[in-house]
């Protein structure tokens, strides 16, 4: 039966473009090279977090040189996990980051828990949150003595996930030239930033650094908290391992780009919060709603709209690098039985994985609904690190068995151990100091996931209309099941 759809799919006549032959394999093609792939690392780094963040930062941590420090070390962890994952990114070659390391070091019941989770619910909250970001600043120049309603909010937020959408399934050149441009826009905006801060602080405008450390808050939850917040900002190091097989000679391009991005990102969120200290107050930067406005404001004065512009053109390309990459997850997970057949085709003629990228952006129009950004970030960086524990657990297994198999990239021992213990940490300090009802929503989602897999996994239940309902779908979305690119 799937043979038969398969040629079908390949067949169908769509708009003169030219159709596979019947013997000719379907697969995404390798067209992301060295530039496109630091832009899809630094593009979806570059979000939301460091328009939003650097106050909440503050609040948990309580002065501005704990606040640099936190950001540092989130830096630092960054690294360190891309470090681990450009190993694993070479040996094990498919796509699909985190859930394939999972499945082939840790095995299929944790490996389907995380395909769950996070076609569920990490990677469609992350979009909507970037989006709601989006819709914030977009939506702030059209309102500026009254908050926006939230229906105005929220559909413009619903507008940025339907272009994504589309934009995603016509053509990966035309995702990838996005987020090379979105990139170097949000660049040149954060240097923006930075040179006014450089400007006022040659100038001799010191003196929030002269008590840098005063009123500072310890304790294992606040900072626990304080590192949800920072890691927001510097999550998506981990994208480009999600599209191995459509990089161009993966062994040298993805530890060379990981090598180039998170550097890059670390220095400019760095000296854009030192550029936010020098300017703002640390009370002003508390009861700020979007800290790089008031920024702009004291700095830029009637010129803000340039921040304005830049926080959209930011938001905008992370949400589209995070629905790249998170359409990809999914469709591996389907091409490994874990997800239902017809996620893990593709696009007969555009070699898009249309179906998955469709069924992440419904969920994400969904997630918008009820959703406020701060409840979004506790809940996703919560779960998504309980991943890196266990993907980066999975590295140390991978080089105690298997110390002989080919390795084009070495990571030395001790970096995944330090992350490790840094990960286990993230996830149980805010748990056990500082608990919210989000971290239990998550444990209670992964128990229904475990409730599914036996059915779903171990006995293959497939009811008959679910065979038919895929039939239909290949027809009207014109895609067909499609082999790994290896
Ligand atoms: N770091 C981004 C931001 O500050 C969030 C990226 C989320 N996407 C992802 N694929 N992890 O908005």
């Amino acid at each position: 039966m799937e043979r038969s759809s398969r040629m079908k799919g390949r067949n169908m006549r769509s708009r003169g473009e030219q159709i596979p032959s019947k013997t000719e394999k379907l697969y995404l093609k390798r067209e992301i090279g060295l530039f496109s792939a630091v832009s899809l690392i630094a593009g979806t780094m570059i979000g939301s977090g460091i328009f939003m963040s650097p106050q909440w930062v503050l609040y948990y941590v309580g002065s501005p040189g704990a606040s640099l420090m936190i950001w540092t070390a989130c830096g630092v962890l960054s690294m360190l996990g891309a470090l681990s994952y450009a190993e694993l990114g070479t040996v094990i070659k498919e796509s699909g980051g985190e859930y394939i390391y999972i499945l082939r070091n840790v095995g299929s019941f944790p490996a389907f828990l995380l395909a769950c989770s996070s076609i569920m619910v990490t990677k469609p909250a992350s979009i909507a949150a970037i989006s709601l970001g989006f819709a914030e600043y977009v939506v702030a120049s059209f309102y500026q003595d009254c908050p926006p309603p939230q229906v105005v909010l929220k559909c413009t937020a619903a507008a940025c996930i339907l272009v994504l959408a589309l934009i995603n399934c016509l053509n990966v050149r035309l995702a990838t030239s996005i987020m090379n441009i979105f990139t170097t826009a949000k660049l040149i905006v954060l240097l923006v930033i930075i040179a006014g801060g450089m400007a006022l602080l040659a100038k001799g405008n010191t003196q929030v650094f002269h008590n840098a450390f005063e009123n500072t808050v310890t304790g294992f939850g606040p900072v626990g908290v304080a590192f949800y917040q920072g890691l927001w900002s510097y999550d998506g190091w981990n994208n480009l391992n999600s599209v191995t097989e459509e990089l161009k000679n993966p062994e040298v391009n993805l530890p060379r780009a990981l090598m180039i991005a998170i550097p890059l990102v670390t220095c400019v969120y760095l000296l854009v919060n030192i550029s936010y200290f020098t300017i703002l107050t640390p009370a002003e930067l508390l009861s700020s709603d979007a800290v790089a406005i008031s920024w702009g404001v004291k700095v830029l004065g009637t010129w803000t709209w340039i921040i304005s512009l830049g926080v959209a053109f930011s938001t905008f390309g992370s949400a589209n690098g995070t629905s790249f990459s998170g359409g990809r997850v999914c469709y591996v997970a389907a091409r490994e039985g874990h997800l239902p057949d017809i996620l893990s085709m593709a696009h007969v003629t555009r070699l898009t994985p249309a179906p998955a990228l469709i069924f992440t952006s419904v969920i994400s129009l969904i997630m918008i609904i009820p959703s406020d950004f701060n409840s979004i970030i506790n809940f996703f960086s919560f779960t998504a690190w309980l991943y890196y524990a266990t993907t980066i657990a999975g590295l140390l297994l991978l080089k105690i068995k298997k110390p002989e198999i080919p390795r084009p990239y070495k990571v030395p021992i001790i970096i995944p151990v330090l992350l490790l213990l840094a990960s286990i940490y993230l996830v149980l300090a805010p748990i056990i100091f500082s608990p919210r009802l989000e971290y239990l929503y998550v444990v209670l989602f992964l128990l229904g996931g475990s409730i599914l897999y036996i059915p779903v996994v171990r006995y293959k239940w497939s009811p008959k209309v679910f065979r038919s309902i895929t039939l239909h779908l290949q027809l009207l979305l014109e895609v067909a099941p499609a082999d790994k690119n290896l």
